[in-house]
């Protein structure tokens, strides 16, 4: 595995800006190549401004939006309307303002009472839509991770089923710490990612983010995405990486 990339930017604003800019190239880069760009999104709050800013200008009309293919890293157990729901917050921040973007987009649904029946059609859509040549696993283009504290990473959270799945691509997951279930993709398909991106922000974050980034230990549900043949770049703010002892390559 490819030693990961850490990028450190002042703030989640100019850090935001800078994912904007490296989904653009990579849109228009495998547009010029006549391919989609593949992409799966996480939720949660730190990737609000990044959304939003595809939404505007320079990178609205630099993306190829009919090329763009949106899917989900996971999803909570709400409707599709409710304040917490994944799908929502992507909804609001990009797809009511880039309508061609809606038509690609493929949701979890996941508040269907028959999770693995659902969680069972999604990996049926993927199967589907990338129709893998020849491979096993489908292999997004770019993959937007989070942080949460506890050190999970999509809805992969320590101690929980979904962490030792090695077949299925979607799984449902009860997470005890939440009491609640949730749908996720596991690490089969993230690490089949040809491009892991992992958007990490604030203070809260700093303790967990050295913990991930500097000890080898592979403990930590962020650990465990290594990409077999991909690449992870972290995107990281000052304050996140107030902990870190290497030296985060600085991007001003
Ligand atoms: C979710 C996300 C989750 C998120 C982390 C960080 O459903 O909540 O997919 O994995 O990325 O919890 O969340 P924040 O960006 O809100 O800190």
């Amino acid at each position: 595995m490819i030693e990961p990339e850490v990028r450190l930017f002042p703030d989640l604003d100019a850090l935001s800006h800078a994912v904007a800019d490296h989904f653009a190239a990579l849109a228009q880069r495998l547009s010029a190549d006549g391919r989609d760009f593949r992409v799966a999104l996480s939720g949660g709050e730190t990737p609000r401004t990044f959304l939003e800013l595809l939404s505007t200008e320079p990178w609205a009309r630099r993306i190829p939006w009919e090329r763009v293919r949106l899917y989900q890293v996971d999803e909570r157990t709400v409707p599709p309307d409710h304040p917490e729901s994944n799908y929502g917050m992507i909804r609001r921040c990009l797809l009511d303002r880039i309508p061609e973007a809606t038509a690609n987009f493929r949701r979890m649904q996941a508040e269907r009472p028959d999770l693995d029946e659902a969680a069972r059609q999604y990996q049926e859509t993927l199967g589907l839509e990338f129709q893998p040549a020849g491979e096993r696993l489908p292999d997004f283009d770019f993959m937007l991770l989070g942080l949460g504290a506890d050190g999970h990473t999509a809805s992969l959270f320590p101690g929980t089923e979904a962490l030792a799945e090695t077949e299925r691509w979607v799984v449902p997951n009860f997470v005890p710490q939440l009491n609640c279930y949730r749908m996720t993709l596991t690490y089969p398909v993230i690490n089949a990612a040809r491009e892991i991106v992992f958007m990490v922000a604030g203070e809260k974050k700093a303790g967990i983010l050295s913990r991930v980034l500097e000890n080898s230990g592979k403990t930590l549900p962020a650990q465990r995405v290594q990409p077999v043949a991909g690449r992870v770049i972290w995107y990281v703010d000052r304050e996140a990486a107030q902990g870190l002892r290497r030296l985060a390559k600085k991007t001003e």
